[in-house]
């Protein structure tokens, strides 16, 4: 038996033996479309990884010709090493990531077509507020121009405000400008050189022999029609998800997408995995009571052999102090340790309340996903730096660091060099190129020349 042969053996011994039946049904489809649809916990990221490892180790389709689209960063970072794990080796050039990282990569390479050059920044919601701002003027909060901005986008819904789409128009002119994408773009802009492009969509769509896609039903519109796209030549799409987990429809993740699988690909084969492994018994019915009352679902019933667990205890408590409070009690009274503890809330500002009682009790804790607001600003500038590097245009990048760090440029003279761009309607860049023509004082120039000479 030759190498591969007994990395392939590994593998096989995993599919058989660390599978549940309805789990490998779904893992060793040959091709055509397919639904997975399952509750939490039940395996679904587990097949979608096997699934990889079985299309290149066992079918043998090269990676490169292999999409995987998974919600987060980090499930692709976490699903590479599993793959490379089942593999025995590692897998290169597989294309996994979000749909957001998987766009960039296309645009990279093809976004010259539509006037864009390939260099392009990517603005986060920080940088669209500067912009927004600039745009309206400091007294408007930036928010709402934001969320309408991406209404528009992604669902083609304007409203009739002239105000608003003035904004909108101003926003999007600033951005083919400085050579920027926000993350929308990145959807938007993939899907209309999808379209524009025939060849380029038919490129694609014969490189890619298999998409699959975790976390389905949280796709949008646009993420949706780009994997139609994708899929348009081989029909091999394999997508899993969870019809009642649906957390963010108000980021514009539609339910429909999943419910509308079986119209779409009338030919697709359905899989549902009903067998829990991560809950007791206990936590088990009590959500499938509480998801017995979702519309619009598709019905499965799970089940599990995991023991029955600890009741559920329900406290109620009139204010946030009682409640902090009674946690702290709780987590001092289990004779546990720290770690085992878990506390979840809605929103950021909620945590207020814990971190008080627990600086009081002396209960160390971490907060998870909460922004590190001064760890983050230090990362930012950084690459603001890089951006300016690779994308001269970005003006957004250059104003964060004109002081940063400190070199005694104020915001006086930052608006000079800002005024005097837009009067002789250059760029910032050149506006301090044409330094000597700036209405400065001689020692503010020469801080503004120790910048520019960076
Ligand atoms: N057939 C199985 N046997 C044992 N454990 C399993 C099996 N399938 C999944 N698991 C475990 O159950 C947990 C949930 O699996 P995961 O794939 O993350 O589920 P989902 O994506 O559906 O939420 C993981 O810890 C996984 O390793
Ligand atoms: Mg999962």
């Amino acid at each position: 038996m030759n190498y591969t042969n007994l990395q392939n053996s590994f593998l096989i011994d995993q599919i058989n033996n660390t599978l549940n039946e309805k789990q490998k049904e779904a893992v060793l489809v040959e091709s055509g479309p397919v639904l997975v649809i399952a509750g939490a916990g039940s395996g679904k990221t587990r097949v979608l990884t096997y699934r990889v490892a079985y299309l290149t180790g066992i079918l043998g389709i090269p990676p490169h010709r292999i999409f995987v689209a998974t919600f987060t960063n980090k499930a692709a970072q976490e699903m590479k090493e599993r793959i490379n794990s089942l593999m025995g080796t590692q897998v290169r050039d597989l294309w996994i990531g979000t749909f957001h990282s998987l766009c960039v990569r296309i645009l990279r390479k093809e976004i010259w077509r539509i006037g864009y050059s390939q260099n392009f920044s990517i603005f986060d919601r920080d940088d669209q507020k500067k912009l927004i701002k600039d745009i309206v003027g400091k007294g408007e909060r930036p928010d709402r121009f934001i969320h309408y901005i991406s209404r528009v986008k992604t669902y083609g819904e304007g409203i009739e405000d002239r105000f608003l789409n003035s904004v909108f128009e101003e926003y999007t002119k600033k951005m083919k400008l400085l050579n920027a994408l926000d993350f929308d773009d990145l959807l938007v802009l993939t899907l209309k050189i999808f379209e524009s492009f025939p060849d380029v969509k038919n490129h694609y769509a014969e490189r890619f022999l298999h998409i699959l896609v975790d976390e389905y039903q949280d796709t949008n519109r646009l993420q949706y029609e780009i994997i139609r796209h994708l899929s348009s030549k081989h029909r091999n799409i394999f997508v899993v998800g969870d019809d009642d987990q649906s957390i963010y429809a108000f980021r514009g993740a539609d339910l429909r997408n999943i419910l509308d699988f079986e119209q779409d690909f009338p030919d697709a084969r359905i899989i549902r995995l009903e067998q829990n492994y991560r809950s007791t018994k206990n936590i088990l019915k009590a959500a499938s009571t509480v998801i017995a009352h979702n519309r619009l679902r598709k019905g499965k019933t799970l089940w599990t052999q995991n023991p029955e667990g600890k009741k559920i205890v329900i406290f109620e408590c009139d204010t946030e102090r009682e409640e902090a409070e009674t946690v702290a009690k709780i987590i001092e009274k289990s004779g546990r340790e720290y770690r085992d503890f878990l506390i979840l809330y809605r929103t950021n500002a909620q945590s207020r309340a814990f971190e008080e009682r627990f600086h009081l009790e002396g209960i160390p804790y971490q907060i998870v996903g909460g922004m590190k607001f001064y760890e983050r600003q230090e990362i930012k500038d950084i690459l603001a730096y890089l951006r300016i590097l690779v994308n001269p245009k970005d003006e957004i990048a250059l104003l964060r660091i004109f002081n940063v760090p400190p070199r005694g440029i104020g915001v006086k003279t930052v608006e000079t060099v800002k005024n005097y761009a837009e009067m002789k309607k250059v760029s910032l860049l050149d506006a301090l190129k044409q330094m000597e023509s700036l209405d400065l004082h001689k020692s503010r120039k020469e801080k503004l020349q120790n910048f520019f000479s960076l």
